[in-house]
């Protein structure tokens, strides 16, 4: 938790955020220190740590001729650094004492708060892996907490959605996340209504019954509701996350080197939860829905095979040609499932195509819609956050590749554009404005990412809290 403070001591350990060298003066040093700070500030460097051993003093220097968003970036990456001089020193409390602009102290609170994140708890010692630090505390005169609540929420849903991405399936099946899913929505605010096979069934949603066929765990269908009071919107938000608990790829079963990520394929679901744990713990004025089909996609026994024919839950039939597309085939449901509450704006988040990471990469969301000025928006706001989305075309030719000669759709596409015919079969199910973001490059890192961290990142979480933010400040 950041805390708002307006005194503290000289002799605490604290991060200055300065925007010209010559505040250095400012700062409680010795005579030494100065001029060795002074002297690494001259070269390259932009963050110096003098350890005074009674405490520690960070001075962050602002790179102010490069652009705003990348200046608050390299602020986030500071704060990663920052954390592992904390944890090599133990160091307990740290203050943020801000000589510059106000919102480099909440990217660096936010580059703080996300490097200390970490996944323990399956080490015998977890006590030891804690991060160390106890206390950050922003030095402020002006008493204004909106924002400091808004940044605490926010990380308290980029920690939820980290989560559980990391939890592997030997705790996390599809009935254990939704679990989870009420267990964070009593503790955050939003209500949860979860489906059990037997009303998934009765439902007819085909697409996650045929998925779930392989498997001996049974699906579950989540959805969950922030409707406040002082909701500023008629209709809702509705946000559709993919909740694969672990894709073998079925009967098409993935080889080793694809399949030992594969319980980052939750990711897009873990994102909705953590954004309306994000979102009910603020208490935004906005309306907002949360679905999120799961099951873990298996060759077991009865499962679904290639040449199969689905009735999705609006009637659609599919042709499946590939037991590994089944992201699209759980998702197809929960979007044509989400046009009963006649939304604003639907956005989905998937980790669905391998294609989408070769087209643009591990750091970089695809997105696509069918809504050019929503799309702007959150392009936009992915700048600012610096979960950055390169947008994909929906054209009609492309729909062409998913004609079936023996049902209304075929559920893969050809050899080229995975990432745009899995969008294409998507809309199919869509009657509203709607976006879609193939979050499988950035959802999951093998190696450490600065305060994006390792394992689960959370991506969409901050993206989607924004835009959801600007929307309330229009
Ligand atoms: N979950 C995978 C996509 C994925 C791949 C996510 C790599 C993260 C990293 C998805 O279910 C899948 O298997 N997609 C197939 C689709 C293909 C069969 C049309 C793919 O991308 O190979
Ligand atoms: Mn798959
Ligand atoms: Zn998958």
């Amino acid at each position: 938790m950041i805390q708002l403070t307006n005194k503290y001591s000289i002799d605490e350990s604290a991060a200055y955020i300065i925007a010209d060298k010559k505040q250095i003066q400012s700062i409680d040093l010795s005579q030494k220190e100065r001029g060795f700070a002074e002297k690494m500030l001259e070269n390259k460097s932009k963050l110096v740590h003098i350890n005074s051993f009674h405490k520690s003093s960070f001075i962050l220097l602002v790179n102010t001729e490069k652009d705003e968003f990348t200046q608050l970036e390299e602020i986030r990456k500071s704060g990663n650094k920052i954390i592992a001089d904390i944890q090599e020193l133990n160091l307990e409390k740290i203050n943020i004492v801000n000589l510059s602009s106000e919102k480099f102290t909440y990217a660096l609170c936010e580059g703080i708060m996300l490097s200390k994140y970490g996944f323990h708890k399956y080490f015998k010692d977890k006590e030891e892996k804690k991060s160390s630090l106890k206390e950050l505390k922003i030095v402020s005169n002006n008493n204004d907490k909106t924002k400091v609540d808004l940044l605490n929420a926010l990380i308290t849903g980029v920690y939820h959605a980290r989560d559980i991405v990391n939890e592997p399936l030997s705790f996390m099946t599809a009935q254990k996340l939704s679990q989870e899913i009420e267990r964070i929505g009593k503790e955050t605010g939003f209500r949860t209504e979860v489906l059990n096979k037997k009303q998934i069934e009765s439902l007819k949603m085909g697409g996650l019954i045929a998925v779930n066929r392989g498997s001996t765990h049974p699906p579950t269908f989540n959805i969950m509701q922030w409707e406040p009071e002082n909701a500023i919107n008629e209709k809702p938000y509705v946000f559709v996350g993919k909740g694969l608990v672990f894709d073998t790829g079925g009967i098409n079963l993935k080889p080793s080197g694809y399949i030992e990520t594969m319980k980052s394929d939750k990711a897009g679901g873990a994102t909705v939860i953590g954004l309306m744990a994000a979102i009910a713990k603020a208490k935004l004025p906005i309306k907002v829905i949360g679905l999120v089909p799961a099951t873990d996609n298996r060759p077991g026994n009865d499962a679904y095979v290639p040449e199969d024919i689905i009735t999705m839950f609006d009637g659609t039939t599919v042709e499946v040609l590939n037991t590994d597309a089944e992201g699209r085939m759980i998702l197809a449901d929960a979007l044509a499932y989400a046009k009963k509450y006649k939304p604003q704006l639907v956005i989905d988040l998937a980790t669905l195509t391998g294609a989408a990471v070769v087209a643009v990469g591990e750091n970089a969301t695809a997105i696509m819609g069918n809504t050019s000025k929503e799309i702007e928006i959150l392009k936009q706001t992915g700048f600012e956050v610096w979960e950055k989305l390169v947008e994909l075309p929906l054209w009609d030719e492309y729909k062409e590749l998913l004609k079936s000669s023996v049902a209304d759709l075929k559920n893969i596409g050809g050899k080229y554009a995975g990432a745009i015919t899995a969008g294409k079969f998507l809309e199919h199910f869509t009657d509203y404005d709607w976006i879609h973001l193939d979050i499988a490059g950035p959802a999951f890192t093998e190696k450490n990412d600065s305060y994006r961290g390792i394992g689960g990142t959370g991506v969409g979480v901050r993206l989607l809290f924004e835009f959801l933010n600007k929307k309330r400040n229009n």
